[in-house]
């Protein structure tokens, strides 16, 4: 009953992957224009194939996503992308916080805060990515790691807002490596998330939080992991780059929760 509240994603993370041709050939390839029954399907490429994709795929299902913003609408921030910018291209979603931002390009979770709530303001709904290093969980602060990323990227929030957002579970050990957590892993963690946001907007809020699992997802695994009513859908790398192997993707997870 509860996880028909939510809407089930399939969402392709393609990082710095795809030139703009190389993107219009996977909208080509990838069938934008079937339904996709229940699922919602996500893409989010670099910034530079955005308008192809969207002219690629106007009057079709999929929605389109930024990997990254800035907290402010615009000034002297060289090098950065404003949500303005991308809400005027059509992007609906924007991932924040993912963990290759906080560990290459040393992304604090006040600043992810920021921009999280900048989001909102500006109609982008993000997808606040969590997760623990491997050194981490070894030690035991798998949990620990998880609140302080997660309070402080929704500390800005109210409950209304809250209602829109979608958490990505993305073990940093899991990410491009092949090897994904169990499905009773991300369950364990997905569940104290949703503890966590209930404890903070309260329980109508919490229960429309859409909480995805992200790390080395394939058409083989993906739906051990969305057969779960606690898990909301799958934020995919690798596998998003291939139209084939996404299309599988989207299916499987259609299967799972219809
Ligand atoms: P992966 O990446 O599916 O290639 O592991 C997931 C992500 O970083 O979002």
């Amino acid at each position: 009953m509860v996880s028909q509240m939510r809407v089930p994603i399939a969402a392709g993370n393609w990082k710095m992957n795809k030139t703009v041709k190389e993107a219009s050939a996977f909208a080509e390839a990838f069938p934008g224009d079937a339904s996709f029954g229940e699922v919602e399907v996500i893409i989010c490429p670099p910034f530079t194939a955005l308008v192809a994709l969207a002219n690629a795929w106007q009057q079709t299902p999929v929605k389109l996503g930024a990997q990254n913003m800035h907290w402010e609408l615009k000034g002297a921030f060289t090098g950065e992308i404003s949500p303005l910018m991308l809400s005027e291209l059509g992007c609906e979603y924007v991932i924040l916080g993912h963990s290759e931002r906080r560990h290459i390009f040393g992304e604090k979770s006040e600043a992810i805060g920021k921009k999280v709530h900048t989001a909102f303001c500006q109609n982008l709904k993000p997808i606040l990515c969590v997760g623990e290093t491997i050194e981490e969980r070894e030690s035991g602060k798998t949990k620990e790691t998880i609140k302080e990323q997660l309070l402080l990227g929704v500390e800005l929030l109210e409950s209304e807002q809250a209602k829109n957002l979608v958490i990505a579970y993305e073990p940093v050990w899991a990410i491009g490596t092949g090897k994904a957590a169990t499905p009773e892993d991300a369950l364990e963690v997905i569940t104290f998330i949703r503890e966590e946001l209930k404890n903070k907007f309260g329980e109508e809020a919490s229960e429309l939080i859409r909480i995805l699992y992200g790390g080395s997802v394939s058409p083989d695994n993906v739906y051990d992991f969305v057969n779960h009513p606690q898990i909301d859908g799958t934020l995919v790398g690798g596998a998003s780059l291939d139209p084939t192997k996404f299309g599988k993707i989207v299916v499987q997870t259609e299967k799972a929760k219809t």
